[in-house]
């Protein structure tokens, strides 16, 4: 299939989109930070079904790093993403500047309560989700695509994009991906690359350990017992647990006893050496 469109302004990704409405097209968006992975295209296969035109935006969106992140380091491959992107069909490739993202005086941004504050990634990147939401407002309003689509492997993200959308009634429509894993379990993530051959070994552990957890509160284990054991398996593997917790699947509340029918998402965040890696999974 062809290259991709390089779309570097917000003007050129309008002009676009404009050209595709009238003719009748729908488009939908697929916002990435780049270094391309499977989970990534499994996100862009997904969205041409539910949309005629696919555009993939990749920006390394600085205001979502706090100072001691990764920024600067964060693997940029963008001549490999773009080929990637040519071999299933992606229409468009929005990749602004940092500068026509935030141009001088640039002064307004979006803050997010709710699912953006219950204690879980929030409490360990206070800034993050504010930066996310600023980006992804942007983006939507830059694209004005009928549908954008996020990953479950940030389920807090995804859970904040979806309440951020409700509550500044953006029109359009979000889709949830399934998180793609390596052969051992290993949730994709273009921060593996991060990983030594040794933490890399153990990484797996993670998806593991989330299985053990989610088997425990299917055989009647409480929800403490479940996260205590969980937080020690991984401490006991090497990990530096930041969290393991069970919550609401769809508020992201702490639930002390669930509910008849209640679903619940264990997630959990976990260093290995200088390697941060976040997981989840559905827990009934
Ligand atoms: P990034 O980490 O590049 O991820 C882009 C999208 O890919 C996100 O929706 C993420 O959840 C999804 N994704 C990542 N790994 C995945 C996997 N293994 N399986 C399925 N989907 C996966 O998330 C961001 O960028 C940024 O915060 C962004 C939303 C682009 C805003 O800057």
């Amino acid at each position: 299939m062809g290259q991709p469109l390089v779309l570097r302004s917000v003007a050129a990704l309008r002009a676009w989109r404009q050209q595709c409405r009238r003719a009748g097209e729908t488009m939908g968006l697929v916002p990435t930070m780049g270094a391309l992975h499977v989970g990534h295209l499994s996100l862009v296969n997904r969205i041409r079904q539910e949309a005629d035109r696919a555009v993939v935006s990749i920006f390394v969106n600085p205001t979502q790093f706090a100072p001691n992140e990764d920024f600067s380091i964060y693997p940029r491959t963008f001549e490999r993403d773009l080929q990637q992107l040519s071999e299933i069909g992606a229409d468009a490739v929005f990749a602004p500047t940092v500068q026509e993202m935030y141009p001088d005086g640039f002064a307004t941004t979006v803050t997010v309560a709710g699912p953006a504050k219950v204690g879980l990634e929030d409490a360990f990147r206070p800034t993050h989700f504010g930066g996310v939401a600023t980006v992804v407002s942007k983006l939507l309003l830059q694209a004005l695509p009928e549908c954008a689509i996020f990953g479950e492997k940030d389920y807090q993200q995804l859970a904040v994009i979806r309440h951020m959308v409700r509550d500044l009634d953006i029109p359009v429509e979000i889709l949830a991906g399934l998180t793609v894993r390596e052969a051992d379990g290993l949730a994709m993530s273009s921060r593996n690359v991060y990983l030594s051959p040794e933490e890399r070994a153990l990484a797996p552990k993670i998806q593991e350990i989330l299985q053990g957890c989610a088997e425990k509160l299917r055989k009647g284990s409480a929800i403490l017992a479940a996260e205590t054991w969980g937080r020690t398996e991984l401490a006991i593997a090497g990990f530096e647990v930041d969290y393991i917790a069970v919550r609401d699947a769809a508020s992201l509340a702490p639930v002390d006893e669930p509910r008849p029918g209640q679903s619940l998402r264990i997630l959990v965040a976990a260093k290995l050496g200088r390697t941060r890696l976040i997981d989840n999974i559905a827990a009934n």
